[in-house]
């Protein structure tokens, strides 16, 4: 098969487009043919520092498309199946083996691609808001990096509970504008603003209660300082690729708390499963929109990861093998 690989860490021009050895089905997994790969947050990063814990390398958590293989242990995935899955790598590819555990049935009818896109961000956006975030009606709630995968999501997901307010960040005004429809009560470009300040005069100096928070190392320290009398912070990722140094002398007085949230941990359990099942039913019915901003041929995912990183893609960025 082809897929987009690479031989080393470092930036988009690591990507090559090769021949690659089929992914071998396993007795409890399945293979899918690919028909559109996510290119989540968690990608880049890799690409540029995670391990390769293959070699190639064959990037990428989530991928959907049609299920050309089953295991002989798996009772719930017949061929022919259009699944979303998710893996630790191996979504940018015209092929790829997951255990069927990490794979979810779409409803017939729905769009492969919007699918392609639901199971991480969603998942994660629920995760953080409401079972670590203890997301409540009439919360406000600040979501940092807001034109991102699980931005776009937790924004959504915010506002439908019933938010008295939902915030986000983003690096320029035109990006926040965009979140708007979405449910977005007030955008802070950070670029022109300090976040702080702003969620302050906005709350009337009440600070958020809930806070999701993908970008951590300063931005992490602004979600801190930004927080209400028992607020709490989802800390879920580090796209700011910065040193996680941050000061929490102000948790205890206010009665505060930071999480760190991992969906990973956490994905193979029903919890988790039935809940990214009903996100996708929910996309599937309309009630939450994914958000793609661009598709790219598998041929050019450097292109595609360049321009994810060029910071002007809201939501999701996808490749088509
Ligand atoms: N723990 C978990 O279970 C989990 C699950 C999903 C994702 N994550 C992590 O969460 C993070 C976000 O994932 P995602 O899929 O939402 O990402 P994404 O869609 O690629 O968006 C990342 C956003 O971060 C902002 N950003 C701030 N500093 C940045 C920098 N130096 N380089 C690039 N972007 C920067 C950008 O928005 P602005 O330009 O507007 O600032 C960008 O839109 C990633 O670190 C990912 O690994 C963790």
């Amino acid at each position: 098969m082809k897929a987009a690989v690479y031989y080393e860490n470092g930036g988009p021009e690591v990507l090559r487009y090769e021949d690659v050895p089929d992914p071998e089905l396993h007795r409890k997994g399945i293979v899918i043919r690919v028909e559109a790969v996510s290119i989540e947050g968690g990608d880049t990063l890799n690409r540029y520092r995670g391990t390769l814990v293959t070699r190639p390398h064959v990037v990428g958590y989530q991928a959907a498309g049609e299920v050309v293989a089953v295991g002989e242990e798996v009772d719930n995935i017949r061929i022919g199946d259009k699944v979303v899955t998710t893996g630790g790598f191996g979504s940018h590819a015209e092929l790829r083996a997951v255990p069927a555990r990490t794979a979810w049935v779409i409803p017939p009818g729905m769009d492969v691609r919007k699918a392609a896109a639901i199971p991480v961000p969603f998942g994660t956006a629920d995760d953080c808001l409401f079972e670590f975030g203890r997301m409540k009606k009439g919360d406000i709630v600040l979501v940092q990096a807001g034109a991102s995968g699980v931005g776009v999501a937790a924004i959504q997901l915010a506002a439908r509970a019933g938010a008295a307010m939902v915030l986000a960040t983003a690096s320029s005004d035109e990006r926040l504008e965009r979140l708007k429809p979405l449910g977005l009560t007030h955008g802070i470009n950070y670029q022109a603003d300090d976040v702080v300040e702003q969620v302050m005069r906005l709350t009337d100096k009440k600070g958020c209660d809930v806070i999701v928070d993908s970008v951590g190392g300063p931005t992490l320290q602004s979600s801190i300082l930004s927080l209400a009398y028992r607020g709490r912070v989802s800390m879920v990722g580090q796209a700011g690729r910065e040193p996680m140094k941050v000061d929490v002398g102000t948790m205890m007085g206010g009665n505060r708390s930071l999480s760190g949230v991992f969906l990973g941990a956490e994905i193979t359990t029903d919890r988790v499963h039935d809940n990214i099942q009903r996100l996708i039913e929910e996309v599937a019915r309309g009630e939450l929109q994914v958000v793609i901003d661009r598709t790219f041929p598998l041929s050019e995912a450097a292109e595609a990861h360049r321009y994810i990183e060029s910071r002007q893609a809201v939501g999701r960025v996808l490749l088509i093998p």
